[in-house]
């Protein structure tokens, strides 16, 4: 067990699997009380389990955070037990890639209430805790995707350029309560999540561009989101680092 989070009280949404299942799992074991929340709860509460398991601390909270009072729902709880709360990860979403012609009202509003209102609710209500809690890191995870045009993932990559803008923006208004707010843009991660979107010829095609030639992991993503929670990054606020393997930046 490592100490760069020593007792910070952390919510990770979309905690269950993949990505925000990884970054839970970090902070734990850099010693953070880790809120898993995730709109599955026994999913939620076996990824708690499994945290408690390895010797850290860790809570789930079940809830869609398309709405915001899961997010006060959850911070209230963390800082009523614990007295302060430091670090939130916007992790969660729902993605499907359609063409244009196939987005529906339902498949539109929950993506953009999954992966961008979610990430307004969430610095929203952590804001005054972080801010009672004399400051805090908010780390959104956006995408790739929101620097590029993907073919057939117009709602995607406008969620993902949504959540790099208003980053920016949180940034400046909550920088004097000591808040950093920045983003993560993975590139390709082998995930449930992605699995459902990305074929095996469209993966091999994004190996091909990729520089560093492969694909993500997720503990490639979790140890960003460590340097960006932890005081190792205390002078960065406003920030989206490409995790990617420089594929946003390749030309071919
Ligand atoms: N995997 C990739 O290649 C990749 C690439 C770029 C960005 N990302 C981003 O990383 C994040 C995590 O991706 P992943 O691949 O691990 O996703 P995933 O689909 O594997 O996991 C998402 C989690 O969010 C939860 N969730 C879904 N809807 C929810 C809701 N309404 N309320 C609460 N929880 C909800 C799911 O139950 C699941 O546990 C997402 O923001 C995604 O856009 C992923």
């Amino acid at each position: 067990m490592g100490e760069r989070l020593k007792d910070k009280v952390a919510l990770v949404t979309g905690g269950a699997q993949g990505i925000g299942r990884a970054i839970a799992g970090i902070f734990a074991a850099e010693g953070a009380v880790v809120g898993v929340l995730d709109i599955r709860a026994e999913e939620a509460e076996k990824a708690a389990q499994s945290i408690r398991d390895a010797g850290g601390r860790a809570h789930s909270y079940a809830g869609d955070v398309s709405q915001r009072e899961t997010f006060s729902t959850a911070v209230d709880a963390l800082e009523k037990l614990y007295g302060r709360f430091d670090i939130l990860v916007n992790n969660a979403i729902w993605v499907r890639y359609n063409s244009i012609d196939a987005i529906t009202e339902k498949t539109l509003l929950r993506m953009v209430g999954t992966g961008f209102n979610s990430v307004v609710w969430g610095i929203q209500v952590a804001a005054p805790a972080m801010t009672r809690s004399g400051g805090g890191s908010i780390i959104n995870i956006a995408s790739a995707a929101g620097f590029l045009g993907i073919p057939s993932a117009m709602v995607y990559c406008g969620v993902k350029a949504g959540v790099l803008g208003l980053t920016r923006s949180a940034s400046v208004d909550l920088g004097g309560s000591k808040i950093r707010v920045n983003a993560i843009a993975p590139g390709s991660v082998v995930t449930e999540g992605v699995t459902i979107n990305v074929d095996e010829a469209m993966r091999a095609k994004r190996i091909a561009r990729t520089p560093m030639g492969r694909l993500g992991g997720v503990e490639d993503i979790s140890a960003a989101a460590l340097f960006l929670a932890s005081d190792d990054s205390t002078f960065i606020t406003g920030e989206s680092l490409l995790v990617d393997g420089g594929v946003t930046h390749a030309f071919s």
